[in-house]
């Protein structure tokens, strides 16, 4: 009943693939800043919650729609959402799981290119002799493509093009490429990740220095994993885990149910899921707390790491730490610390593009190689301004709209439309359908009444977050009859640059007014590039829509 032109080689392929897409940068950069910033063991909790009730869930949902829209010929969300519904509109709510795609990968390709340049750097010794401050001014200087001191002219740029032009490369293979890539990376981050864990886990007191006499890699450990259950009722650290799991389990993003669809239509979904996801939360809780916190925490000690834990601690402060190991191991270390996270950059932003490629297949005929390199063109003119202008906040801003909120928008689209529109008697029997194991019954409770609700509560959480983040406080003022007070960054008031229009009000600098607004300038430029993608993205489904209409083969 299939009709795919393409498909996995192996069963194991097809697992490494889905579980090299989930593994990325978040698992590495992402989880240890969001875990420190939202209190260690106060984290771990919710997160887990959330990964059962949602992550789960989501898995099931989006791996069944995919196999099911691949009997149709379909390898992309708008016509797999399409195949499952009749109606108009599906189409265009899947439009999100192209544009997604394209809008984030072309900024994590900008991130996997600092990779590359990293390793290559860690191997020529560039960081030796290098203090803390000069190695996080080297990564300042990297950015700033003005200044460009790092000894490659404009080699933020050149490295960027470079990780495209390998991106492009291997996706102009198919999945054959894919999954050949997955094999190789995926081995070698966990090799490279368990032998950097094993330093973090000896690493113990022997970091200690007279600036940091209370130096203790444990101290990180503990922060981490201690759980805290008070947290349970902080509904911020409730976002900030769910936010988590939909960017390292890439749902909500279209690429799963991409991957999904060049199945077999008898393939196990039920096993293949949970062994894809479980192996993600393996890397991120298990690998991914045991590297930078601790290591930064046994040199540094945790009061450095709680005031300064960033997403830019892993290029601006690990390269120094490093060099305490000597120039030898610091060089390996080097290799492997950006070798594992150029790996699990690439295994996901590979498959960032396959949905593009599989759109461009099934409705224009477009062979590997044009769906690749259309694909590669059009990271370039989105990523390139993200390159240009990362300091003036346009990485940011495509991190927020695309990697943020319209990942939770199509997960909760999705989800109602999968639970409650095609309906989970035959929801049900997707998933279970060849299934090498039992899925638990209730699960079929969970995605049709936990799963939805939770995320319309966090779409609306995000869309309407209270002042100062303070759920409590705003949630009795609102019953008290004192309404609610909106916080700059929900949705709402980031959509009015309400935050920058504060700051221009509170000063009278000239200059500082000129930054500000040259700021909302940059940014909704970043905007504008974003919606122009969503509407050509939409232009295309339609012009699909009126060819499959020509052809016969429209549903309405
Ligand atoms: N899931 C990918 C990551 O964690 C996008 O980076």
């Amino acid at each position: 009943m299939s009709t795919n032109s393409q498909a996995w080689g192996s069963r194991v392929g097809l697992i490494l693939a889905m579980a090299g897409n989930a593994v990325g940068l978040g698992n590495f950069l992402r989880f240890p800043v969001q875990a420190v910033q939202n209190g260690g063991g106060a984290f771990i909790i919710p997160y887990l919650i959330c990964f059962l009730l949602m992550g789960i869930p989501l898995l099931y949902i989006e791996w069944s729609t995919g196999r099911f829209g691949g009997k149709f010929g379909n390898h992309s969300t708008p016509y797999i959402l399409d195949s499952m519904v009749k109606g108009r509109v599906l189409k265009y709510i899947g439009v999100f799981g192209i544009f997604t795609n394209v809008a984030v990968a072309a900024y994590y390709c900008y991130i996997e290119s600092w990779t590359m340049s990293y390793v290559y750097h860690s191997l020529a010794g560039t960081f030796e002799g290098m203090s803390q401050s000069g190695i996080a001014q080297f990564f300042n200087n990297y950015v700033d493509i003005s200044q460009s001191s790092t000894g490659i002219p404009y080699e933020a740029v050149v490295f960027y093009i470079l990780c495209l032009l390998l991106n492009t490369f291997i996706l102009s293979k198919g999945l054959k490429g894919i999954e050949k890539v997955a094999k190789i990376g995926m081995p070698l981050l966990i090799l490279f990740g368990v032998i950097l864990a094993v330093r973090g886990l000896t690493l113990g007191t022997s970091g200690a220095s007279e600036l940091f006499p209370d130096a203790n890699a444990w101290d990180g450990l503990n922060f981490l994993w201690t759980p805290q259950y008070e947290s349970i009722l902080d509904l911020k650290v409730w976002m900030a885990a769910a936010g988590q799991i939909f960017f390292t389990l890439s749902v909500g993003m279209g690429t799963i149910q991409c991957y999904a669809a060049y199945m077999n239509s008898k393939d196990d979904i039920a096993l293949n899921a949970v062994s894809a996801g479980f192996m993600n939360e393996f890397v991120e809780v298990v690998l991914g707390s045991l590297i930078v916190i601790p290591i930064a925490a046994g040199y540094l000690g945790l009061d450095w790491v709680l005031e300064n834990a960033g997403f830019g601690m892993a290029f601006q402060t690990m390269p120094y730490l490093f060099q305490q190991w000597g120039p030898v191991l610091a060089a390996f270390a080097g290799l492997f610390w950006f070798g594992l996270l150029f790996f699990a950059g690439i295994t996901s932003s590979l498959a960032m593009g396959t949905p593009w490629m599989g759109f461009m297949k099934d409705e224009f005929n477009w062979g590997q190689n044009k769906g690749a390199w259309s694909f590669g063109l059009l990271i370039l003119v989105m990523g390139l301004p993200t390159v240009l202008f990362f300091q003036e906040g346009v990485f940011d801003e495509y991190d927020y709209w695309a990697g943020t909120v319209s990942l939770v928008v199509f997960a909760m689209l999705e989800t109602i439309l999968f639970s409650w529109i095609f309906g989970m008697k035959k929801g049900w029997a997707e998933i279970t359908s060849g299934a090498d194991i039992k899925v638990p019954i209730i699960y079929k409770f969970i995605i049709k009444f936990i799963t939805p609700p939770m995320l319309i509560i966090i779409f609306l959480g995000s869309l309407f977050k209270p002042l100062n983040n303070d759920w409590s406080g705003n949630v009795s003022s609102l019953f008290a009859g004192n309404g609610w007070t909106l916080d700059n960054g929900s949705i709402v008031k980031t959509v009015m640059h309400a935050g920058i229009k504060d700051k221009i009000l509170a000063t009278t600098d000239p200059v500082l007014i000129q930054q500000l607004q040259d700021q909302m300038m940059y940014l909704n430029f970043a905007r504008f590039l974003l919606l122009a993608l969503f509407i050509f993205i939409s232009s295309l489904v339609y012009f699909a829509f009126l060819k499959r209409r020509r052809e016969g083969r429209a549903t309405l």
